[in-house]
């Protein structure tokens, strides 16, 4: 595999990371950024994580010196001419990634493989604007790139088998789990993963419970490594609430996706969490978090209720085939680090329990949003 050129367009967080990827696996990498300053911290970036690599001996030091030899930072996009693959993370909007590609199709190959790091965007829609566009494909990683190893491979309506199936055994090559997704709004992670914030925000809309005690119940009960309002804290409000925005609306304002007042107000306020100082928690020093009501009814019923809601999310995304139960079940374990997969969480607790959970809160409430899959309650009658 080592021949394989590898283009990187953007060298922000995800082309930084994406491209330190590539060089590990023996590549040549080509980063291209419009801003040179931008390229520079990428470079010094590289330099210190690898060094770090060398110090903790996780890598030889001449094995760091070829990782780094191996990248080229560049602000001309003429450099990518010899690349097999172009991986583009650039900011996330649909008009300037049209011109990268359009751009990027004049410099490279007829065979160049042209790749969207993109998290939101459809791949069809990317894909438009190319003369050649069986070539297009999602790969989706998620931050930090270098360490997660979920990567969703997304075809579009245009993508050719060849390029699917290219794509899907370079990234493994890389020692990435890599899973399929249709190109659907936010593919399997960003969309499966929506109540874990969405629910815990309604819950606490409710007042049925204040944020630590929901995180308390997430993380004592259900066994999350972080609760939803830390990790909404930690992923950023902003950022949340902008992927929140834009499942919803992709949906066609499907109410199991319906955005929060709360978690726009905090977003409205500034309030983005760890980056801001402040979130649903106040980062400031000295500030000591407020402590959860270590309620076991109440936490109880907070889990049973959110985790009945992503398993819900996990039978749409498998009744719809978004992916297979298989690659459902390692996006979740490995994209977001759930303690267990879904369906076999479901299996544990008992798909009846979660029905009966969602039948009650469909019941109490009449809103679609509690809707039962179709395919739950068929995998229950069989
Ligand atoms: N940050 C995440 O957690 C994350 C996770 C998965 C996917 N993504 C997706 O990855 C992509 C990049 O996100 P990011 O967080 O790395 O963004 P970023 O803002 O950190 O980096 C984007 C980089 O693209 C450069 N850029 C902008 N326009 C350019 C152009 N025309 N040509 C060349 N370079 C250009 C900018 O200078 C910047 O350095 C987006 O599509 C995003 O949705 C982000």
């Amino acid at each position: 595999m080592s021949q394989i050129i590898i283009g990187v367009v953007g060298a922000g967080t995800m082309g930084e990371g994406i491209a330190q990827v590539a060089a590990m696996s023996n590549h040549k990498v080509c980063l291209v950024d419009l801003n040179e300053s931008v390229l520079s911290k990428a470079k010094s970036n590289h330099e210190k994580i690898i060094s770090r690599l060398v110090e903790k001996e996780k890598i030889t030091q001449s094995k760091s010196l070829e990782v780094l030899k191996n990248i080229t930072y560049s602000s001309d996009f003429n450099t990518l001419k010899d690349s097999d693959l172009v991986i583009e993370a650039i900011v996330e909007k649909l008009e300037v990634k049209h011109n990268v590609f359009r751009e990027l199709e004049k410099i490279v190959s007829k065979d160049c493989v042209l790749a969207s790091n993109t998290s939101s965007l459809s791949i069809a829609s990317i894909g438009s604007v190319l003369q050649n566009s069986d070539r297009i494909i999602g790969v989706h990683f998620f931050n930090p790139a270098p360490l997660m190893p979920l990567v969703e491979i997304v075809p579009g309506l245009q993508t050719s088998k060849f390029v699917l199936d290219n794509a899907y055994s370079l990234i493994k090559s890389w020692g990435k789990l890599p899973v399929i997704a249709k190109d659907t709004p936010g593919f399997i992670v960003n969309r499966v993963a929506r109540p874990f914030y969405g629910e815990a925000l309604r819950i606490y809309e409710e007042g049925i419970a204040d944020f630590a005690t929901i995180d308390w119940a997430m993380t004592e009960i259900g066994g999350f490594k972080m609760g939803p309002f830390t990790l909404m804290d930690y992923i950023g409000n902003d950022v949340n609430y902008a992927v929140t925005e834009s499942v919803f609306t992709s949906f066609y304002y499907d109410p199991r996706f319906k955005p929060s007042f709360t978690q726009k107000r905090h977003f409205e306020a500034g309030f983005y969490g760890r980056k801001s100082g402040r979130g649903y928690y106040d980062y400031s020093n000295n500030v000591e978090k407020p402590s959860p009501i270590k309620d076991y009814k109440i936490g109880n019923y907070i889990f049973n209720r959110i985790l009945s809601m992503l398993v819900n999310e996990a039978y749409d995304a498998l009744f719809m085939n978004v992916a297979s139960k298989e690659d459902l079940e390692t996006a979740m374990t490995k994209g977001v680090n759930y303690p267990k997969g879904l369906f076999e969480w479901s299996e544990e607790i008992g798909l009846d329990n979660i029905l009966n959970t969602l039948k009650d809160l469909f019941e109490e409430y009449g809103e679609d949003r509690y809707r039962p899959n179709p395919l739950l309650k068929r995998v229950l009658q069989d």
